[in-house]
């Protein structure tokens, strides 16, 4: 079956008819609220969430359909040392769709491997978050009526920054798509997201000031410091209040610019903001309920199993000290040459640089 691992796995087709099944579910709930009578998905969450667990689920719910849950590693045999391999193939036992967060980078790609059930990734690591991306991209269409032809700011920690790593990647493919990078020097994007950008030809500058960057964007998505990706503590109360958007901050920006945020927020913006028009991430959660309904109903009736890739070198090694290949049970680590250079390999699972 087919799975969401990253938000390429979508094409900008199928991403534009999930936005307009969303805009009936959204128009006509009632519409949909038995198409996945008798079908059960399974929400397992070995990391914290509030609005991608509950969405999910009330997602289902809202189908006609049940869910099973797991929550926190320390619930489930995770914590006695059992792989995702075999814990997925016991939920393939009991459920019809699986949607999973995991901490190490690459896990959901491991998930989808072990199963013939669809896999939805619900965030992994410091690495992707597709679904996110989905309510982001129907939030920015609600709003800008498009996605193409937009400056889009993201700013704060965007190397453990999932969300944004999937956004980038999913805006990439707009015409007319600039991207402005705002963190502090030590929390810039991974190189596997400025290859993408360069890739696709996209202009995109790095800066550190959020003010220099604000009067001329669409779309500001703002991010908090991923205090639990941090491997030293000081660094992380050195850069934690790197950002903060105040009201008066938004004094700098367009009128009609958008603010986002994947949320939870801790500082990085005030609440004196939420009262302001152009305060969008309320939106973002109920858009991403209804995202999660439309991909839902998609994943369980398309039948498409993508065909394995078959350009992988198992020659080298992973560096990434968070990634699922350092700890699975008997994973065979995996790696793809980037296209055009012939000396640059990533890993398969958390797409970092090999040795
Ligand atoms: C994000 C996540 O978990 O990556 N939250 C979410 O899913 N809405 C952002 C974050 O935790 O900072």
């Amino acid at each position: 079956m087919r799975s969401l691992i990253d938000i390429l796995d979508l094409s900008v087709e199928e991403i534009d008819a999930l936005i307009s099944d969303a805009e009936s579910i959204i128009a006509d709930p009632g519409r949909y609220a038995d198409c996945c009578r008798g079908k059960q998905l399974a929400a397992l969450f070995f990391e914290p969430s509030t609005r991608t667990r509950l969405s999910f689920e009330s997602a289902m719910l809202a189908l006609g359909g049940q869910v099973l849950s797991v929550t926190g590693a320390g619930m489930s045999s995770v914590s006695k040392g059992e792989s995702i391999a075999d814990t997925i193939k016991t939920v393939s036992c009991y459920a019809d769709i699986i949607a999973m967060r995991h901490p190490q980078d690459g896990a959901a790609l491991v998930a989808a491997n072990s199963t013939q059930l669809p896999v939805i990734n619900a965030g992994d690591g410091g690495h992707n978050h597709p679904t996110q991306t989905l309510a982001d991209l129907l939030t920015i269409h609600r709003e800008k009526g498009r996605l193409g032809h937009l400056a889009v700011g993201v700013c704060g920690d965007l190397k453990y920054g999932r969300t944004v790593h999937s956004l980038i990647a999913a805006m990439s493919r707009y015409p007319g798509i600039r991207f402005v990078l705002i963190s502090p020097e030590a929390l810039r994007v991974p190189d596997y997201v400025t290859d993408g950008m360069n890739r696709m030809g996209i202009p995109y500058t790095q800066t550190a000031s959020l003010e220099n960057a604000l009067p001329d964007l669409d779309i500001l998505y703002m991010t908090r410091i991923q205090r639990e990706r941090f491997f030293d503590p000081a660094l992380y109360e050195a850069l934690k209040d790197s950002y903060i958007l105040t009201a008066d901050k938004m004094r700098l920006a367009r009128p009609d610019m958008c603010v986002m945020h994947p949320l939870p927020r801790v500082n990085e913006i005030s609440v004196a903001v939420d009262s302001d028009p152009r305060a969008c991430y309320f939106k973002q959660m109920f858009n991403g309920k209804m995202m999660r309904m439309a991909l839902i109903r998609k994943l369980l009736s398309d039948p498409a199993t993508p065909a394995p890739r078959a350009d992988l070198y198992h020659h080298l090694r992973c560096m990434n000290p968070r990634c699922v290949c350092q700890t699975e049970q008997e994973l065979q680590p995996a790696f793809f040459r980037v296209p055009g250079d012939k000396e640059i390999y990533r890993c398969l699972y958390c797409e970092m640089q090999a040795r």
